[in-house]
């Protein structure tokens, strides 16, 4: 499960499905962000202070059939993206366990990993975040994170 806006955390998604064999569903949004940064960051940053959860293109089918949901985000604002969090908040986690990793630009985990915990209730493994630009170069830390899980 996955939103990425420039592509740092997909490529963290296409290394761990090809790793694990999990399926990649990307959120998308109903009303797509602007390709323009400074355009982003704005309507991000007035999704956060409103408490706005942008509507989800292509509802996730078959949620009930997933055990182990693997994660993945920016940090936006130093928080999980609203439209991440909106699709927290409207999924049952019962008897799930979520393994998140993330991209940033100097933020880490941003305490999302704590967040996501008290948010669902589900069991949170050991997570991943990665510095944007370093994700590319970085993809074997994408390995050894997921040998380490155990799953
Ligand atoms: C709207 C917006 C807000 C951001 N806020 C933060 C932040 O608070 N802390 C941080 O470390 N990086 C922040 N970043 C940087 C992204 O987390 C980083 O570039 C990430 O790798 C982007 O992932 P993506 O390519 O999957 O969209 C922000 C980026 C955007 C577009």
């Amino acid at each position: 499960m996955l939103w990425s806006w420039s592509g740092n955390t997909l490529q963290m998604a296409q290394r761990l499905s090809e790793l694990s064999g999990a399926e990649i569903y990307r959120i998308e949004a109903a009303e797509p962000y602007p390709t323009d940064y400074d355009a982003c960051i704005n309507r991000a940053q007035q999704e956060q202070r409103e408490k706005t959860y942008p509507a989800i293109a292509n509802p996730i089918a078959n949620w009930d059939d997933y055990d182990t949901v693997f994660m993945g985000y920016p940090i936006w604002w130093y928080e999980l993206p609203m439209i991440v969090q909106g699709f927290v908040n409207d999924h049952s986690w019962a008897g799930k366990t979520i393994v998140p990793f993330n991209s940033h630009e100097g933020s880490g985990d941003g305490g999302t990993y704590d967040d996501l915990r008290d948010m669902t209730g589900a069991t949170v493994l050991k997570g991943l975040a990665i510095r944007g630009g370093d994700v590319a170069s970085s993809l074997d830390r994408v390995d050894s994170w997921y040998a380490g899980l155990g799953l």
